[in-house]
């Protein structure tokens, strides 16, 4: 924990008083994108991948989980009975996860389901940036979650299970990871839930249909940032999420889930010069624990994550309080009939990646 002047303030010294207390009762989890005064408390960093597999094993009696709604949802859904998972933000919600529901995910399964032979030639996949009533859809219709470093192990498994795959929500994740398995753009569909179209005999011919939507961090960055920092910074490495557009990730010289941007600067020889399309905290904390390295952003006004950057060491320091006090603030309660069916979708999914 950094102290300003060798004193703790305030809230580092609640922080720290209830670490102390909970012991091994208490696990506090942290997303790659949170803030540093977040992430130097946190136990353990990762990307959702880690962050819901060390929820699944995780024996602490408290989740504290730093990072958006759904992540934390997803550590609701996997915790075992007694468990408790908590946010320090109920409001840290996630763009991208928003642009679907369960209705409007009803309606389009229904349509497609109408001109198709429903689950034998149409499996959904939802990344784990979706609701946990998205995931339930997702699980009751014997499909599976996928996160960015799943996403390939994923929709390989979907496609040897079905001719056709509905990825919902992320299309740039969908089309960069189909362009990896070598899923040609003519086998590609996309689904506009606010304009479906009359005429859905298309979608029958193809292999994976792409729900349109996307983060809107990550479409911040262009092919001519790729271009720019090429000619200004001569041998620099370009690293960007797969979330990022599809030109993106084609110009770039590696695309990966947070953890593998984070390894892969980490791990460089000193004198690397890394350019990294994904969210401003993570590269600001990559620039200041790599000081041997330049890392920067690869846009010009890099991008925050507004929804990542709510939690305030305050937060977390009133959660943790709470919980001494026997109390639960920012409990994350799941109904059995949407987490039952939810977890089937996420089990999946680690079953997948093994
Ligand atoms: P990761 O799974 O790579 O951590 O990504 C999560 C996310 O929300 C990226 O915007
Ligand atoms: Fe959601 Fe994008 Fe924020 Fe990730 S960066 S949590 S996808 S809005």
């Amino acid at each position: 924990m950094t102290a300003l002047g060798g004193t703790l303030t305030e809230e580092q010294a609640q922080v720290r008083e209830a670490k102390e207390k909970l012991g091994n009762r208490l696990l506090i989890l942290a997303h790659h994108y949170q803030r540093d005064e977040i992430a130097e408390v946190a136990d353990f960093r990762g990307d959702s991948l880690e962050l819901a597999r060390r929820a699944a094993q995780a024996a602490a009696q408290y989740i504290v989980f730093c990072g958006v709604h759904f992540m934390a949802e997803t550590a609701a859904i996997l915790a075992r009975p007694g468990q408790r998972v908590l946010v320090p933000r109920k409001d840290a919600g996630c763009f991208l996860a928003h642009s679907v529901n369960r209705a409007q995910l009803l309606d389009a399964w229904d349509r497609l389901s109408a001109v198709m032979d429903g689950e034998r030639e149409l499996l959904p996949v939802a990344y784990v940036n979706t609701t946990a009533e998205v995931k339930a859809f997702v699980g009751a219709h014997g499909g599976a979650c996928c996160t960015s470093s799943s996403a390939k192990a994923v929709l390989s498994w979907a496609l040897k299970r079905s001719p056709r795959v509905f990825f919902i929500p992320d299309q740039h994740l969908g089309r960069n990871t189909a362009h990896l398995l070598g899923i040609p753009e003519e086998e590609i569909a996309l689904w506009d839930p606010r304009h479906p179209p009359e005429d859905l005999t298309p979608f029958k011919k193809k292999r994976l249909i792409l729900w349109r939507g996307a983060c809107n961090v990550h479409v911040r960055f262009l092919p001519e940032d790729v271009e720019r920092v090429r000619k200004q910074h001569p041998g620099v490495r370009v690293i960007v999420h797969p979330e990022c557009r599809e030109e993106v990730v084609k110009l770039a010289d590696e695309a990966g889930s947070t953890s593998y941007i984070v390894r892969k600067v980490t791990e460089s020889p000193p004198g690397t010069v890394w350019a990294v399309g994904t969210e401003q905290r993570l590269v600001g904390r990559l620039a200041k624990e790599n000081p041997d390295k330049t890392v920067i952003s690869l846009a010009d006004v890099p991008p925050y994550c507004s929804d990542m950057s709510l939690i305030r060491l305050s937060d977390l320091a009133r959660v943790l309080s709470g919980l001494l006090k026997g109390e639960e603030p920012g409990r994350v309660e799941m109904p059995e009939e949407i987490a039952n069916p939810a977890r089937e979708a996420l089990e999946r999914m680690l079953e997948a990646v093994g």
